[in-house]
């Protein structure tokens, strides 16, 4: 790690630390930082946010998130502005944590939010410091940054960029942030490798494993997990349908298949497939820069987990046909789930409401509930129904579709949803409901993978 040393600052006091976006990855990593001892600034150009931060209130539904930024706002070492003067000089380490969604009109990432942190801190930067993405991003990100940082900020290359990919799953963001499975360091320095381990000293301590790199695999790192995890979930999803076509038990096959450890359990949930603010993307973006760089063989072999799971939500569609018969108009359908997964209100590209969209396309009348995800439901799917219970949700239904796995849905009475219904027709997508239960009750109940 000894390209070109830059100085970083040693100080003598408390690290002082900004954290730059404070969406589901800054609010997360502010906090985090704050209860690793540091005194932090959160900047964030939404002024609403800034003053919902600074009443200890996530701007997002996060087990958690809310008690640990009240305590250290309450604390004084946590606080959030709107203001980069306020940071520029103050902090020795600066977190980039902004998104990186898909571009209009292409697979690649967007990055704009991340050249906009570079043109309002840069100028900022009178003094030597270290600057750490954690935003994902291509391979090959940092290097650029680096170079704008270097040719914008007085202190010139007295900045050092690194990058310190996450790996946050929503639902566990807190956890993950406080107790992260790995920490990967991608770096050109000795000095900023040695920073980095003092601001994540306390995880470091408690034994999260440290992998040191140069910063392409660090960017890599993140783009080849989540490509992974896709692979993964598409994998099941592949042999569910060969489950479909010969009546095999998918949930079975995960399991038997998850107990050799080469394999593991985790990501084997067949099901609607992967949806949310991050493999989706995150996958394409992967493809887009394998494209550029000109490894067509990757884009090959992950064009394939993508098209596996537009197809799972294909196939809930038609199952649900194969139920309803080929006349819609007049029929209600139950979508019970709007967020891509449970324990989250996040529903960006939520298998559940794309489902409940193509229904509703058909000429179904579709009513979704989902316990935490409705507000963001209603904003994204203005034209779908919403009702304020998994009951209500239900009443005259001709059909109910099981599509994010929240605990409540586990819990419902099909005896007693049986008398609300208009047809007991259950679609468990999730395969997580108990098929003898319902089925008893009287339901037909179907759950794609399963026999
Ligand atoms: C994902 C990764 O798991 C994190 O490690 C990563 O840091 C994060 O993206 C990110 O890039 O920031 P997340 O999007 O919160 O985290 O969600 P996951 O728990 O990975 O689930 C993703 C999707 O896959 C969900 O729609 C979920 O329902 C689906 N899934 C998950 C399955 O269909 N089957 C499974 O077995 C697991």
């Amino acid at each position: 790690m000894n390209e070109g040393s830059t100085p970083v600052t040693q100080a003598s006091r408390p690290l002082r630390i900004s954290v730059i976006g404070t969406n589901y990855l800054g609010a997360n990593t502010a906090a985090g930082m704050a209860e690793f001892g540091f005194d932090v600034i959160g900047v964030e150009i939404d002024e609403n946010r800034v003053k919902l931060l600074n009443d200890g209130k996530a701007p997002l539904y996060e087990p958690g998130l809310d008690p640990l930024l009240k305590k250290h706002v309450d604390s004084g070492r946590l606080r959030f502005t709107s203001d980069y003067q306020e940071v520029g000089d103050w902090a020795d380490v600066h977190f980039i944590c902004v998104g990186t969604p898909q571009s209009d009109g292409s697979d690649a990432a967007d990055l704009s939010q991340v050249h906009s942190v570079v043109d309002l801190l840069a100028p900022l930067l009178t003094r030597p410091a270290l600057v750490v993405g954690r935003s994902t991003v291509p391979v090959g990100t940092s290097a650029v940054v680096e170079q704008r940082f270097h040719a914008e900020a007085p202190a010139g290359t007295g900045i050092e960029i690194a990058w310190q990919p996450e790996f946050l799953r929503e639902a566990h963001g807190v956890d993950d942030t406080l107790h992260p499975d790995r920490l990967v360091f991608g770096v050109r320095s000795e000095q900023a490798e040695h920073r980095l381990r003092e601001v994540f000293a306390t995880p470091i301590a408690e034994g999260s494993p440290v992998v040191v790199c140069n910063r392409p695999t660090a960017e890599l790192v993140k783009g080849g997990a989540n490509a992974f995890l896709a692979t993964k979930i598409s994998f099941i999803n592949a042999l569910a349908e060969m489950c479909e076509a010969t009546g095999a038990d998918v949930s079975q096959l995960a399991d038997a298949l998850g107990l050799d450890q080469r394999i593991g359990r985790g990501m084997l949930n067949a099901g609607p497939g992967y949806g949310g603010g991050c493999l989706p993307k995150d996958l394409r973006a992967f493809m887009a820069r394998a494209g550029e760089l000109g490894v067509e063989e990757v884009i090959t072999l992950l064009r394939e987990v993508d098209d596996i799971n537009q197809r799972r939500r294909s196939r809930i569609v038609h199952v649900t046909h194969e139920l309803l018969g080929t006349d819609w108009v007049g029929r209600n359908v139950t979508v019970l789930g709007a967020a891509f997964k449970a324990g989250t209100d996040d529903v960006r590209d939520s298998p559940a409401l794309d489902v409940a969209g193509r229904i509703q396309l058909h000429g179904a009348t579709v009513t979704v509930y989902d316990p935490e995800a409705m507000d963001n439901a209603r904003r994204v799917r203005p034209t779908l129904r919403y009702a304020a219970s998994a009951q209500e949700a239900c009443q005259e239904a001709h059909v109910v579709l099981h599509l994010t796995e929240w605990p409540e849905f586990r819990e419902l009475d099909p005896v007693q949803l049986k008398s609300v219904v208009e047809t007991p027709l259950m679609i468990d997508a999730r395969l997580s409901l108990d098929p003898q239960a319902w089925r008893n009750a009287g339901w037909t109940y179907r759950a794609p993978g399963r026999p």
